[in-house]
C-alpha cells in the first residue's frame, strides 16, 4: 500500500503549535508593520522638510530611524524566519503547498527586503552627507521597497484563506493564487493599520524630542496620518469580512467575534483618543504614557487580529484544500493533487502515515491507549490541545469531560465523519481507529496516566514501513 506524504506531528502541550505561531506572528506583525508604516512617514516628513525648508525635521527622522534599526529590524528579521521555521514543523504540508505556488514571489520578497534593510541603513547614515534631493529619492525608494514586501507576503497570506474561485484549482497558476478574492481587502487593511502602528511608535520617539517647536510640528504631522490610517483600516476590514469563505463567516460569528469584538473596539477607541490627544497636547506626550499606549495597542490590537485570521481559516491551513491536520481534502487538478479522504477512510491513518511505529500500525486490545494518543495527535492536535483546561480549544473540554467512550465515538462517527461542522475538517476513519481515539480521550477525562506505553520493548521502535 502506498504511504501518504505526511510528516511527524509536532505537538506543543497546552498551547499547540498554533499559539507558538501566534505569539511569534504578533511580535513580527508589530515590528514589520511599524517599519513599513514608518518608511512612509519618513518619506512624507522628508518631503515636507524639503518643501518647507525645515531641515531640523531630519533630526527626528534620524532618531526614529535609529530606533527602528535597533528594535524593528532586529526583532523583525529574527521573527520573520522564526515564523517559517515554526510553520514548517507545525504545518509541513501547508508550507509545501505555499512553496509550490509562490516560490518566486518569495524570492522577489527577499529582494525587496534586502533593498529595505540596506535602505534603512543608508537613510539613517546618509542624512547630511548627501544632498537633500538625493536623500529624498532614497527615502521614497526605501518606502516603496518596504511596502512591496508587505504586498507580496499579503498575497501569500490571503491565498492561505482561500483562492476565492474555482480558477486556481483548475489552472494551478501563481497569478490565480496570488490575486485571490481577499487580496486587495487584506492589503488595504494592513496598509491602513501600518500607519497607526507607525504613528503610535512615532509618538514614543517624539516624546524624546526636547525642542518644543520640532516636537509640535512632528506630532501634529504624524498624528493625523495615524488617524486617517486607522479609519481606512476599519473600513477595509469591514470590506475584508465580505470577501471571506462561508466556513470563516461561521467561525467568526460563532466563536471569534463574541471573544474579540470588545478588544477590537477598545483598541480603536483608545488609539483614536490617544492620537487626538497627542495632536492637541504635543508637549504632554510623555515617554511612559507613549510606551504604555504602544504596548496596549500592539498587544490588544494585533493579537485578536492575528488569532482571528488564523482561526477563521479553519479547518484549512491553505487554499481550502489542505486541512489543519495536514490531510489533503480535495482534488486540485491544476497541481496534480488528489484528495486523500477516501484512502484514509478505507485503510486508516495508522497504515498510511509514514511515521507510525511498527507496533502501532494496527489497533489491538493492548495498544489502544497508545494508538489512540497517536491518532488524536495526528488527527486533532493541530487545532486542539489534548490536556484538560488547556487554552487551545482543549479537546477533553470540548467533549465536556466525557468518560463514555461510546458517546465520544458517536461524535466521531457523526459530525466529524460527515463534516457537518464547517470549521472542522471532515475526519473519516475506520471504526477501530475511532474507538482508539475515543478510548484515549475518555482516559484523559478520567484523569488516567495516558503516557504509558503498551509494551516498552517494542513501542520505542523507530518509524517503520507497514506490512
Ligand atoms: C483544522 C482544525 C481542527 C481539527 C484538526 C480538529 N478540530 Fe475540532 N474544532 C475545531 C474548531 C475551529 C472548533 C470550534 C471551536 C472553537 O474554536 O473553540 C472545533 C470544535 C470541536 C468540538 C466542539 C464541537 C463544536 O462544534 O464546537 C469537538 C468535540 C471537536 N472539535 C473534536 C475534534 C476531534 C475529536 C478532532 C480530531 C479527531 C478534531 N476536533 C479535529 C477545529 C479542528
Amino acid at each position: 500500500m502506498d504511504l501518504l506524504g505526511m510528516y511527524p506531528t509536532f505537538y506543543v502541550p497546552a498551547i499547540g503549535t498554533a499559539w507558538v505561531m501566534g505569539i511569534i506572528g504578533v511580535i513580527h506583525v508589530v515590528a514589520s508593520h511599524t517599519s513599513v508604516g514608518a518608511s512612509f512617514l519618513f518619506a512624507l516628513l522628508e518631503t515636507k522638510a524639503y518643501r518647507d525648508g525645515t531641515p531640523e525635521i531630519m533630526g527626528f527622522i534620524k532618531k526614529y530611524g535609529m530606533f527602528l534599526l535597533v528594535f524593528s529590524y532586529v526583532i523583525g528579521s529574527v521573527t520573520g524566519p522564526g515564523i517559517w521555521y515554526a510553520i514548517t514543523v507545525a504545518s509541513p504540508r501547508g508550507v509545501g503547498g505555499l512553496i509550490h505556488n509562490f516560490v518566486w514571489v518569495w524570492a522577489a520578497e527577499w529582494v525587496y527586503f534586502t533593498v529595505e534593510v540596506i535602505g534603512v541603513y543608508a537613510l539613517v547614515y546618509l542624512i547630511g552627507k548627501v544632498d537633500a534631493k538625493t536623500h529624498l529619492k532614497l527615502t521614497w525608494s526605501f518606502a516603496l521597497a518596504s511596502w512591496a514586501t508587505m504586498l507580496l507576503i499579503v498575497g501569500i497570506l490571503s491565498f492561505m484563506m482561500w483562492p476565492g474561485s474555482e480558477n486556481w484549482y483548475q489552472t494551478g497558476s501563481t497569478n490565480d493564487a496570488f490575486y485571490n478574492l481577499n487580496f486587495f481587502a487584506h492589503l488595504a487593511t494592513r496598509t491602513g493599520s501600518m500607519f497607526v502602528m507607525a504613528a503610535v511608535v512615532g509618538l514614543m520617539v517624539a516624546s524624546r524630542v526636547r525642542d518644543p517647536v520640532l516636537r509640535r510640528s512632528v506630532v501634529r504631522f504624524i498624528a493625523p496620518i495615524g488617524l486617517v490610517g486607522g479609519l481606512f483600516a476599519v473600513m477595509m476590514f469591514i470590506y475584508y469580512l465580505q470577501t471571506l469563505p462561508n466556513n470563516a463567516v461561521v467561525m467568526l460569528n460563532t466563536y471569534l467575534l463574541p471573544v474579540y469584538a470588545r478588544a477590537m473596539v477598545a483598541v480603536f477607541v483608545v488609539a483614536t483618543a490617544w492620537l487626538v490627544f497627542a495632536w492637541w497636547q504635543p508637549q504632554r506626550v510623555y515617554t511612559p504614557l507613549a510606551v504604555a499606549l504602544f504596548l496596549f495597542i500592539a498587544v490588544a490590537g494585533v493579537w485578536p487580529e492575528e488569532r482571528m485570521r488564523e482561526s477563521m481559516r479553519k479547518p484549512y491551513v491553505a487554499g481550502q484544500y489542505i486541512y489543519g491536520n495536514q490531510i489533503i481534502a480535495r482534488n486540485v487538478p491544476g497541481k496534480g493533487i488528489r484528495s486523500e479522504m477516501e484512502q484514509i477512510a478505507a485503510a486508516g491513518l495508522l497504515q498510511l502515515h509514514p511515521f507510525v511505529p511498527k507496533p502501532l500500525r494496527t489497533v489491538t486490545a493492548d495498544n489502544r491507549l497508545a494508538t489512540g494518543r497517536l491518532l488524536t495527535q495526528i488527527a486533532c492536535a493541530n487545532c486542539h490541545a489534548l490536556e484538560r483546561g488547556a487554552p487551545l480549544r482543549s479537546l477533553p473540554d470540548k467533549l465536556h469531560g466525557a468518560t463514555d467512550e461510546d458517546l465520544i465515538a458517536a461524535f466521531l462517527q457523526g459530525p466529524l465523519k460527515h463534516g457537518t461542522q464547517p470549521y472542522m475538517p471532515r475526519i473519516d476513519l475506520p471504526a477501530p481507529e475511532i474507538d482508539a481515539i475515543a478510548h484515549f480521550i475518555a482516559a484523559v477525562n478520567r484523569g488516567e496516566d495516558v503516557t504509558a506505553q503498551p509494551t516498552p520493548s517494542t513501542a520505542t521502535a523507530a518509524a517503520s514501513q507497514p506490512e
